[in-house]
């Protein structure tokens, strides 16, 4: 069995109490870090374990943390990325619904660390019943004297609040994300300036993801070098994944970085093999916005290497045989998938999900969306491939944000190993059914 640090105890009866919390040591790592360590040396720790965002980007915490300004006499902000908006990503709501004081804890010590007197967690619209889970966590830690003035009868002091967003996956984006928390229209920001120079209000920011601040814990508690014992090279300690599709057992696994992918798809420790006996087709490693990868490559490198569940082994290749570990949605597909009906709803979603701010995204979605309609109307070309081939091409690298790239990657990537099945469907002229999609859709949004 692989080591838990963050969700050992997710299914202890009571675990979202913070009387059942403290009493599998929770919140040790505020006694600690409050009572015993400088923030400097918080900062240290983190930087030495290793740990990079669990929010898509991998950026290393420590080095982000350093990167915040510390004018005098300004405020400093803490923001948790609660948005989770990414297609095939359940980790944080996961963590969030079962265990919210460890995130509170998480938000506390890091807040410690980084000096910030107020800080927030952004929780996406959807995830309306969760966050009053962790409101109700809040509640019971400010009751206990965890948060408000003179924690733990130190002088430090710290409110946190929670912000429910509107749902709209570009607030994820952490400049959107604080545009929204101001009260505006999340549209993201041109950068730099940078949250750690210019963030919420104006004053210097860290946003990190939920899994990025509860990994705090851990490190604080046991030290950044035994946490940066477990993994393999840049990829230390552990991970939440989200594992979904065709498997036999869905749901969130937290791994230890650096087992191979094949044994995550087969064990039954883990995803427990697909579904119904049926063969691997394709995965999606990171999210619905990371390239898509055939099961040969998927489970062995170009070099015909394991491919191992780490940041450098998942990007092995680059993106013409490799992928990337993202934010650890892993979607599983079985050999009767069809990667362009799949492909339609992804293009869908990043349509309806473009801000509108930039020409390449707002028009190249939509085009990708409805030349991939055509697929699923039966009135495609094969000479629509090379056009979606053309457009994502014009979208990478010429827009504000990475929703560009989001919307881009998955489609380049889908042609690149899947083209003769774009080809077999134009040329076939037949109807594929996704009306469904319409009426979940409504369902949905009522
Ligand atoms: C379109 C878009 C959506 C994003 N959604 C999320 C999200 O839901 N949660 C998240 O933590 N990061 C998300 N990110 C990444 C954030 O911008 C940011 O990098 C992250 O919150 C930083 O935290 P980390 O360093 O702990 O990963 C998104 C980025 C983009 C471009
Ligand atoms: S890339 Fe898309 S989502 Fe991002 S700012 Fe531009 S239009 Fe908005």
């Amino acid at each position: 069995m692989g080591k838990k640090l963050l969700i050992e105890h997710a299914n202890v009866p009571g675990i979202e109490t913070l009387e059942v919390y403290r009493s599998t040591g929770g919140y040790a790592s505020v006694e600690k870090a409050l009572k015993s360590m400088t923030p400097e040396q918080i900062v240290n720790e983190v930087k030495v374990s290793g740990l990079r965002g669990r929010g898509g980007a991998g950026f290393p915490t420590g080095l982000k943390w350093s990167f915040l300004a510390k004018p005098e006499g300004v405020a400093r902000y803490l923001v948790c990325n609660a948005d989770e908006s990414e297609p095939g990503t359940f980790k944080d709501r996961y963590l969030m619904e079962k265990i919210p004081h460890l995130l509170i804890e998480g938000m506390i010590t890091s807040s410690f660390a980084l000096g910030a007197k107020a800080a927030y967690i952004y929780i996406r619209g959807e995830y309306f019943y969760v966050a009053r889970i962790v409101e109700k966590a809040i509640a019971e830690a400010y009751a206990a004297g965890l948060l408000g003035k003179n924690i733990l009868g130190t002088d430090y002091s710290l409110d946190l609040y929670v912000q429910i967003g509107a749902g709209a996956y570009i607030c994820g984006e952490e400049t959107a994300l604080l545009e929204s928390l101001e009260g505006k229209r999340g549209n993201p920001r041109i950068k730099p300036p940078f949250p750690a120079i210019a963030g919420l209000y104006g004053c210097p920011t860290v946003v990190n993801n939920v899994e990025t601040i509860a990994a705090v814990v851990p490190i604080v508690n046991d030290g950044g070098e035994a946490y940066a014992k477990i993994g393999i090279g840049k990829s230390t300690g552990t991970k939440l994944i989200s594992a979904s599709g065709h498997i036999n057992k869905p749901g969130v696994y937290e791994i230890e970085m650096g087992i191979t992918v094949e044994d995550f798809i087969y064990s039954e420790e883990y995803c427990g093999g697909i579904r119904n006996g049926k063969k691997l087709k394709a995965v999606v490693a990171g999210g619905s916005s990371v390239p898509i990868l055939p099961a040969d490559l998927i489970l062995k490198t170009a070099k015909g290497e394991p491919r191992l569940m780490t940041y450098e082994s998942l990007s092995d290749g680059g993106f013409i045989t490799g992928s990337m570990m993202g934010s650890g949605g892993f979607i599983v597909m079985d050999e009767d998938t069809s990667i362009v009906k799949n492909l339609f709803t992804f293009a869908r979603f990043y349509h309806h999900e473009s801000c509108g701010q930039c020409s390449p995204c707002r028009e190249g979605t939509g085009w990708m969306e409805k030349i991939l309609k055509k697929f699923m109307n039966g009135t495609a070309n094969e000479s629509d491939v090379d056009l979606l081939w053309d457009i994502q091409s014009k979208i990478e690298g010429k827009t504000i944000c990475p929703l560009g790239e989001a919307a881009a990657w998955p489609v380049a990537a889908a042609i690149r190993h899947f083209k003769q099945e774009f080809i077999d469907i134009a040329k076939s002229k037949k109807f594929i059914d996704v009306s469904h999609y319409n009426r979940l859709n409504k369902l949905v949004k009522g």
